[in-house]
């Protein structure tokens, strides 16, 4: 029997447009819901217990509003509560982790770099990551604290960013790097300066299309097909919803009204 149902995404903030757009590539015609959690960003700094109970808050939004998949559109959310999310929620839950399997494969020296929030790089899903994946590559790691900021106010290219680029990518360019891992979705809104920044013949690795793929397959096994047509997207946050308009509008390519959450998931 066909269905209406809809696709959930969610990120401490914006940065999972950058996933989001590789979804409504792969899946054109679903309806999709987005919630940005700016209103608690950056998770990359916070506790597990927080993140997991942002996360749990959130998934009970989209539920709420028809959402039968779940992305979590952030390494550092999926690190932190994938697993109490798949406990508690019997839809397909797609997480995300920097793409370290990918980057391993491409490289042609095997020294690769990380960029990721801190709560990523000291999660026990990141360790075990890199005991499963790692193989004889080096892989090494830096946090970027401040960078997810600057994507939220959208100061993709200001000087502030550019130097902050600087300073995370100098030490693994001092290693010998020859692939560079982004993972944090915001950071895909930061390419082109990273990619300015390290020269060229550094390879950048984005998890989204991947990620999107596996929803579609995870789709396809898992629920029943869709009445078509129900293309849509809408868009929340839990901060300041004219701010986030100007910038998801910005990210997202076309005009978007965002609205804000209701206040039991503030
Ligand atoms: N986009 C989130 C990620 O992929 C950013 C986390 C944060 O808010 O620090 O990790």
């Amino acid at each position: 029997m066909q269905k209406t149902g809809a696709i959930g995404v969610f990120d401490s903030g914006v940065g999972g447009l950058s996933v989001l757009r590789h979804i409504r590539d792969v899946l054109p015609n679903e309806k999709l819901i987005y919630v940005a959690d700016s209103g608690h960003v950056p998770y990359g700094e916070k506790s597990r217990e927080y993140i997991e109970a942002r996360s749990h808050l959130l998934t009970h939004f989209l539920r709420q509003q028809g959402a039968d998949a779940i992305v979590i559109a952030c390494n550092t959310a999926s690190a932190a509560a994938v697993t109490s999310l798949r406990s508690q929620f019997s839809i397909p839950i797609i997480a995300m982790e920097p793409a370290v399997k990918p980057a391993v494969t491409a490289s042609r020296n095997g020294i690769v770099g990380v960029l990721a929030t801190t709560g990523t790089l000291a999660s026990a899903r990141f360790a075990a990551l890199l005991e499963r994946y790692a193989g004889d590559g080096e892989i090494i790691t830096q946090g970027c604290p401040g960078l997810v900021e600057q994507v939220e106010k959208g100061e993709l290219n200001s000087a502030y960013t550019r130097a902050l680029i600087e300073k995370y990518t100098t030490p693994l360019l001092a290693r010998g790097v020859d692939t560079i891992i982004l993972g944090c979705t915001h950071y895909p809104f930061l390419a082109s300066v990273i990619a300015d920044v390290v020269s060229s013949n550094i390879a950048l690795v984005d998890t989204g299309a991947a990620v999107a793929r596996q929803l579609q397959k995870r789709m396809q096994a898992e629920l029943p097909a869709r009445v078509s047509g129900m293309a849509a997207a809408h868009f929340f946050t839990s901060g300041d919803e004219v701010h986030a308009s100007r910038i998801m509008s910005i990210l997202w390519g076309e005009n978007v009204a965002v609205q804000r959450l209701p206040q039991a998931f503030l």
